[in-house]
């Protein structure tokens, strides 16, 4: 028996100091187990002098052999970190990949340049549902049925009563119907209109901005629109405001800034008159204040609507309105800012 265990003894101490693997190592060890079993199953037949002798003999055995085991671990642990860390070595001289970053499209740019700029003067943001009743997008604004200002804007109808909002005045119902003056709204969003060349596009953005208020007079607009241009496009921009129709303000006004490009002298830009068309605007139209539940005697109002392409392509120089949704990149990639 003593033979035995000595056999065994250098046949796995010789094992051990080969083993490069945990997995290697353990399976060793199960293997000397399994031997280890054996030999005390051939204690039975040992005399009972014999057997506390050899008892001792085989524990001995038993933890010199596990001792080996375990320093062997720490070893081969070792090895093993040193083989993963060489295989997940990384060169970090090795020169990146480059990944471009999005930007902002100039709709999206001029848009919150917009907001900035109104909510610096008080504006509140309003956003009204693209998808609208005929009563809030003419009915309500002074447009019934038969007028012939709706003929000013092609719709397009989704059912009898359903259409794409053509205007985003139709928010200004939405707000005077659940808020009491003062109002100081701001409402941009998507408009569609069944209307396409270089510079119109059967979906634009609008920005409708809405005061009322005791004593709103039309100076209020005309100072608000003076702020706004020079904040826009440059300190010396100027404001004309002309004589104009829309059904839901009375009076109406077209307003015009000093062309960016000649500066009032007159060029290709302005077409030679120095002056370049923006917006619509006007003071509220009692009707639309009393379809609201709004005192047309007590209140007043002004109201203005700017499409934000138009206000893009003339603060970048961009001549065709297409560019602005063909998500061509290189274009796009002039506006990183
Ligand atoms: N809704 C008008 C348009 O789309 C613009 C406008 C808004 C005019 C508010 C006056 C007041 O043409």
């Amino acid at each position: 028996m003593k033979e035995k265990i000595e056999s065994l003894r250098q046949e796995i101490e010789s094992q051990i100091q080969l083993t490069e693997t945990g997995r290697a190592l353990y399976e060793l060890k199960v293997k000397f187990q399994t031997e280890l079993k054996g030999i005390m199953a051939g204690m039975k037949n040992l005399t009972k002098e014999e057997k506390p002798l050899f008892g001792k003999v085989v524990n001995e055995f038993k933890q010199s052999m596990e001792a080996q085991f375990d320093s062997r671990a720490v070893v081969v642990k070792e090895m093993e970190l040193k083989a993963q860390y060489e295989k997940e070595r990384i060169d970090i001289t090795m020169p990146g990949k480059s990944y471009k970053a999005g930007a902002l499209h100039p709709i999206t740019l001029v848009k919150n340049e917009l907001i900035d700029i109104f909510s610096g003067m008080g504006f509140e943001v309003f956003e009204g549902p693209e998808i609208e009743t005929d009563y809030y997008n003419f009915t309500a604004l002074n447009t019934p049925k038969d007028h012939p200002a709706r003929d000013m804007q092609d719709t397009f109808y989704l059912a009898d009563n359903l259409l794409l909002r053509t205007q985003t005045s139709a928010g200004q119902i939405r707000v005077m119907e659940k808020q009491a003056p003062p109002i100081k709204i701001l409402s941009p969003g998507r408009v569609f209109r069944s209307d396409d060349d270089a510079t119109h596009s059967p979906m634009f953005h609008q920005m409708e901005g809405l005061v009322v208020d005791k004593g709103i007079t039309l100076c209020d607009l005309q100072g608000m629109l003076q702020e706004f241009a020079q904040k826009m496009f440059t300190s010396s921009t100027k404001v004309r405001l002309r004589p104009s129709y829309f059904p839901f303000t009375e009076p109406s006004v077209e307003v015009d800034l000093s062309c960016s490009e000649c500066g009032g002298k007159g060029c290709r830009l302005c077409k030679g008159t120095g002056w370049i068309e923006v917006l619509g605007a006007g003071m509220v139209n009692r009707h639309v204040l009393e379809n609201c539940g709004v005192d047309p005697d007590e209140y007043t109002g002004f109201a203005f609507g700017m499409g934000v392409e138009r206000i893009a392509m003339l603060k970048y120089g961009i001549n065709n309105i297409k560019t602005l949704f063909e998500n061509d990149t290189r274009f796009l990639e002039q506006f990183e800012d």
